[in-house]
C-alpha cells in the first residue's frame, strides 16, 4: 500500500491501513486466540493489540510528518498487533510462573509469533522489548521505541477506563468479517465446479 502520509489522519484511515498492513495476521484465525485472553479489566489481549497498534502508527505519522524521520510501518504494525501474542490467560494463579508474567511473556509472545507468522528482525526488537524498562534491554528500533510508549499509555486507559480505541477495533472487526465473507463466497463457485 502506498507510503504516503493522509493529509488529514482519521480514525477511518488509520483502521484502514492497520488492516491493510497486518491482514495477514488479523485474517489468522490463530490471531483471533487473543480474543479469549484478558489483558486489563474487560479488555481482551486482541482489542490491547489493536489499540497499541493505532497510537504506535499516530506517532509513526507525527514522526515521519514532523522530522521527516521513516518508519517502517509494515514492521510497526506487524509488531504492535503481535506484541502480547502469548496466548494464555495471565490472571491463572495455577499457570506456572504466572506472578512474573510482566517478565517473561515477551519472550513468549516473540517465540509463538515467530512461530505462526515468521517475523523479521525488527518485529523481533518490538516485541521481545515492548516490556522496557521493566525488561533491562532497551528496544534497538525507532519502531520498538514507538511501541514500547503507546503500549504504556494504552495499559493506563485500559486501567483506568478510559475509551480510547473502540471505534478502532469496531473497524478491524468489522474489516475482519468482511473480508471472511467475500473468501467464503468465492469458495462457493470453487466447491461447485469440482
Ligand atoms: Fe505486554
Ligand atoms: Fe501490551
Amino acid at each position: 500500500m502506498s507510503s504516503a502520509i493522509p493529509k488529514k489522519v482519521t480514525e477511518y484511515r488509520v483502521a484502514k491501513e492497520l488492516f491493510s498492513r497486518g491482514q495477514d495476521i488479523l485474517l489468522d484465525p490463530r490471531s483471533q486466540q487473543m480474543k479469549n485472553c484478558y489483558m486489563h479489566g474487560t479488555t481482551t489481549v486482541f482489542e490491547h493489540c489493536v489499540s497499541v497498534a493505532k497510537y504506535s502508527l499516530l506517532m509513526a505519522y507525527y514522526l515521519e510528518r514532523k522530522f521527516k524521520i521513516k518508519v517502517d510501518r509494515d514492521s510497526l504494525i506487524r509488531g504492535a498487533l503481535l506484541h502480547d501474542y502469548f496466548l494464555y490467560d495471565w490472571h491463572d494463579k495455577t499457570i506456572p510462573g504466572h506472578n512474573i508474567h510482566g517478565f517473561t511473556h515477551p519472550g513468549t509472545a516473540c517465540r509463538n509469533a515467530d512461530r505462526d507468522f515468521g517475523l523479521n528482525k525488527v518485529e523481533k526488537d518490538i516485541i521481545s522489548k515492548h516490556m522496557f524498562p521493566l525488561t533491562i534491554v532497551p528496544p534497538r528500533y525507532r519502531e520498538s521505541v514507538l511501541v514500547t510508549i503507546a503500549d504504556k499509555w494504552c495499559a493506563l486507559c485500559e486501567t483506568f477506563k478510559v475509551d480510547v480505541s473502540s471505534y478502532i477495533i469496531f473497524r478491524v472487526n468489522r474489516s475482519i468479517e468482511f473480508a471472511n465473507a467475500r473468501s467464503q463466497q468465492e469458495a462457493i463457485p470453487a466447491e461447485q465446479t469440482a
